[in-house]
C-alpha cells in the first residue's frame, strides 16, 4: 500500500519509511525540507511540500491515492518552543489543523500522529499511564496535546481513526546503519554526550539540583527502530478495524543524565567531559512511560530496550557519519 508520511526525511519519520517499506509498503515522503534531510529518504519517492500547501498536498493525494497517513513533521525543540510559542502552534498545530482539513475533503484514511510524552508535563505517578492527567508545561507539549484533540473530535465528526503514540525520549538509529539522527542544531542528549566524546568539548548537564537520586533529570529512551515498528503495528491496527487512541511508547526505565554519560563512557571506552550547567526551562524532571497498553493492544516488542544498545548504535552511525 501506498502510505503518506509528512516528515518522512526526518529523524523518527525515514526510521518508519524503512519499516513501512520491510512490510511491503510503499512510503511517500512529504517533506518540506526545512530540518529534514534529503539524503533519509531511501525508501519510495520524496515530495518537497508544507503540510498547510493545500493545493500540493491535494495533488499528492490524488497521484498516490495512500491507504493512510502517518503524521511525523512538526518542530520538536522543547526549548525552542518555550522561546517561540507561535513557530510551535502555527507549525505543529494550524499547520496539522490544514493538513487534516485538506485530507478530510480527500476521504478519511487512518492517521498515525506522531505524539509525546511531553503532553503529559510533572508526573503524578511513575511510570505514566495513558490515562494520567495531561497538563503540558511547555508549548511543544501543548501543540501535540491539542491535535490529538482534534483527532479525537474529528473522529466523532468525520468517523476519522486514528492513533496518536506518545514517545518518550526517541534515542539509537537505525541497527544496519543506514540512518540516523541528524538534526541542526543538535539539542538532544545522546547525540551531544557522543559529540563530546568525539571532540572533547564538554557536554553541558541542565541541572543539578533537581530531586532525582543524583539531582539530574531522569527520562526513558526507547530505541528509534522499536518507535517505528510500533508505527507499522498502528497502522495495521487501524486498516483492521482498530479502535482510536493514544499509546505510550516507552521502556519504563528511567536514566539520569549522569547515567547516559556513564553508559556512553562505556560504549566508546573513553571519558566524556561535562559541566553543570543551568536548567532549562520547560524540562521535566522525571518522565517514565508505561507502555503496557502498546504491547497488549499493537503486539509492541521493543528489540533495543537497553540504554547500552542504543547508545552503540548511535555511536556507530555517529562515526560512520564523519
Ligand atoms: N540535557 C542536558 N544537556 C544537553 C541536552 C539535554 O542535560 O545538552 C538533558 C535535558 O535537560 C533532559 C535530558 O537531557 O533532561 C534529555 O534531553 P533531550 O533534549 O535529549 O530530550 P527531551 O527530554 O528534552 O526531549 C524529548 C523529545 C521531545 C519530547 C520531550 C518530552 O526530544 O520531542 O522528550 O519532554 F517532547
Amino acid at each position: 500500500m501506498n502510505i503518506l508520511v509528512t516528515g518522512g526525511a526526518g529523524y523518527i519519520g525515514s526510521h518508519a519509511c524503512k519499516a513501512l517499506a520491510a512490510k511491503g509498503h510503499v512510503p511517500i515522503t512529504y517533506d518540506d525540507l526545512s530540518r529534514g534531510n534529503r539524503w533519509a529518504v531511501k525508501w519510495g519517492p520524496l515530495l518537497e511540500g508544507d503540510i498547510a500547501d493545500a493545493t500540493r498536498l491535494r495533488a499528492a493525494l490524488e497521484q498516490y491515492r495512500p491507504a493512510a497517513l502517518m503524521h511525523f513533521s512538526a518542530y520538536a525543540y522543547v526549548g525552542e518552543s518555550v522561546e517561540k510559542p507561535l513557530l510551535y502552534y502555527r507549525n505543529n498545530f494550524a499547520g496539522t489543523a490544514s493538513l487534516l482539513h485538506t485530507l478530510t475533503e480527500f476521504g478519511c484514511i487512518p492517521v498515525v500522529f506522531s505524539s509525546s510524552c511531553a503532553v503529559y508535563g510533572k508526573p503524578e505517578r511513575l511510570p505514566i499511564p495513558e490515562e494520567h492527567p495531561q497538563r503540558p508545561i511547555n508549548p511543544y507539549g501543548h501543540s501535540k496535546l491539542f491535535v490529538e484533540r482534534m483527532l479525537a473530535d474529528l473522529r466523532t465528526a468525520s468517523g476519522l481513526s486514528w492513533m496518536a503514540l506518545r514517545y518518550f525520549n526517541a534515542a539509537g538509529a537505525d541497527p544496519n546503519g543506514e540512518i540516523g539522527e541528524a538534526h541542526e542544531p543538535e539539542t538532544h542528549l545522546i547525540p551531544l554526550v557522543l559529540a563530546a566524546a568525539r571532540n572533547g568539548v564538554p557536554v553541558r548537564i541542565f541541572g543539578d539540583d533537581y530531586e532525582t537520586s543524583d539531582g539530574t533529570c531522569v527520562r526513558d529512551y526507547v530505541h528509534v527502530a522499536d518507535i517505528a515498528d510500533a508505527h507499522v503495528n498502528a497502522l495495521e491496527h487501524l486498516l483492521n478495524g482498530g479502535e482510536s487512541e493514544a499509546l505510550n511508547l516507552a521502556n519504563a526505565r528511567g536514566f539520569s543524565v549522569k547515567e547516559v554519560i556513564a553508559a556512553a563512557e562505556k560504549v566508546c571506552d573513553c571519558a566524556v567531559p561535562h559541566e553543570t550547567a543551568a536548567r532549562r526551562p520547560g524540562d521535566p524532571p522525571v518522565l517514565i512511560g508505561d507502555a503496557g497498553r502498546a504491547r497488549a493492544l499493537l503486539g509492541w516488542q521493543p528489540k533495543h530496550s537497553d540504554l547500552a544498545t542504543q547508545i552503540k548504535d548511535a555511536w556507530r552511525w555517529m562515526q560512520a557519519r564523519q
